[in-house]
């Protein structure tokens, strides 16, 4: 029986910052699944900074959202009709088709996860294209090693959480910035971070000098803007930067970091990097991370919205300093 189901749409392009108008609601009749095929209700979806550059006009590394057509996005749901004997009905699967609540899609297309090892949320966060962007960023990309001081800007949100922890784990001193107090303690009491402070308080080459006397070797960059400055001239010689984000950037780009120049005497080197061109890293991640999370040297940290009305507003908010997320914001849509 076909089975109705609810999605959100990109309306229109935003100018800088998205508003309410740019998204809109949809109702539509999903078909039963063909052969190979499965019906999948969703249970959680992921709500992602990147989003912001795919409602642009334009060529990116992702093909932009196309205006009256759903939003994409991770998301774990539950197979509830199937025509493929691999996925039976009750099995978690991981897709990219969040944004709505109910879909069919080839079997083939979707990967397994294991809900009796880890909550469904966890594999949109610490588990899953989060934690992997944290882990591929600081060890591949940056080639952090033992005993070296990394800064994570946004360090109390998904990734910076996760660079935190992940950082610590390996033997590294961490410096880490937030917007609020609330998120500085957290950042302090909960992930244990060497020293934290907020970007917002004092000027953030101030707290780096503080937090890192020594200089740091690392810096895990989610923001652009004057914590990359602040950065480049906390950084010591041959020192990396890990370029995964630029938020501060997103909805209003800016001109670049006015010292880049200090990147030649210092010998540094900055590098971007785009999560999804290291998916082959991901079993070498989940061992390690997976036990982890079991034995509770990694945490979980999640801030959940429930419905998909309120998937637009907790992406807008994601996009400004001091987000109401701690952790990885998460989209509850069904048990
Ligand atoms: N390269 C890749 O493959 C890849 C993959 C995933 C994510 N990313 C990037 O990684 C970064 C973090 O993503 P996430 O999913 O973990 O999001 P997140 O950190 O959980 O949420 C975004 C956070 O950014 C902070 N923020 C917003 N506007 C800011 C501004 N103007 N200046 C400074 N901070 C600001 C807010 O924290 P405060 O309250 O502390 O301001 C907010 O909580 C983003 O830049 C994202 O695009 C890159």
């Amino acid at each position: 029986m076909p089975i109705e189901s609810h999605e959100v749409r990109l309306a229109s392009r935003p100018q800088g910052a998205p508003t309410a108008e740019n998204f809109s609601f949809a109702t539509v009749e999903v078909a039963e699944p063909g052969p190979g095929e499965v019906m999948v209700r969703n249970v959680c979806m992921s709500v992602d900074p990147y989003m912001r550059g795919r409602m642009n006009e334009g060529r990116s590394y992702v093909p932009a959202f196309e205006i009256g057509k759903p939003l994409e996005g991770s998301a774990v749901g539950r197979v509830i009709a199937s025509r493929d004997a691999a996925l039976p009905v009750g099995t978690h699967v991981l897709s990219f088709l969040g944004w709505r609540e109910v879909y069919v899609a080839a079997a083939a297309r979707l990967q397994v996860v294991d809900v009796s090892r880890a909550a469904a949320s966890a594999y949109l966060g610490v588990l899953g294209i989060t934690g992997l962007t944290a882990w591929v960023g600081l060890f591949r990309v940056a080639g952090l090693k033992a005993g070296e001081t990394v800064f994570v800007s946004a360090g109390a949100g998904a990734v910076g959480g996760a660079v935190c922890q992940l950082a610590r784990l390996h033997g590294c001193r961490v410096v880490a910035s937030a917007s609020s107090a609330a998120k500085v303690e957290y950042l302090r009491e909960e992930l244990k971070v060497d020293y934290a402070f907020s970007y917002l308080d004092g000027a953030p080459l101030d707290h780096l000098r503080r937090g890192a006397p020594e200089g740091i070797h690392v810096y895990f960059d989610n923001t652009g803007g004057p914590q990359l400055e602040a950065a480049l001239y906390a950084l010591r010689d041959f020192g990396r930067v890990a370029l995964c984000g630029g938020i501060a950037n997103y909805n209003t780009p800016a001109p670049g970091p006015r010292n880049l120049t200090v990147a030649i005497g210092k010998r540094l080197r900055l590098e971007g990097f785009i999560v999804s061109d290291h998916m082959k890293e991901m079993p070498a991640f989940l061992a390690e991370a997976l036990p982890a999370l079991e034995s509770g040297r990694l945490a979980s940290r999640e801030t959940v919205v429930e419905g998909l009305e309120a998937a637009p507003g907790a992406l807008m908010d994601l996009l400004h300093p001091g987000a109401g997320n701690v952790g990885k914001m998460v989209v509850k849509l069904a048990e």
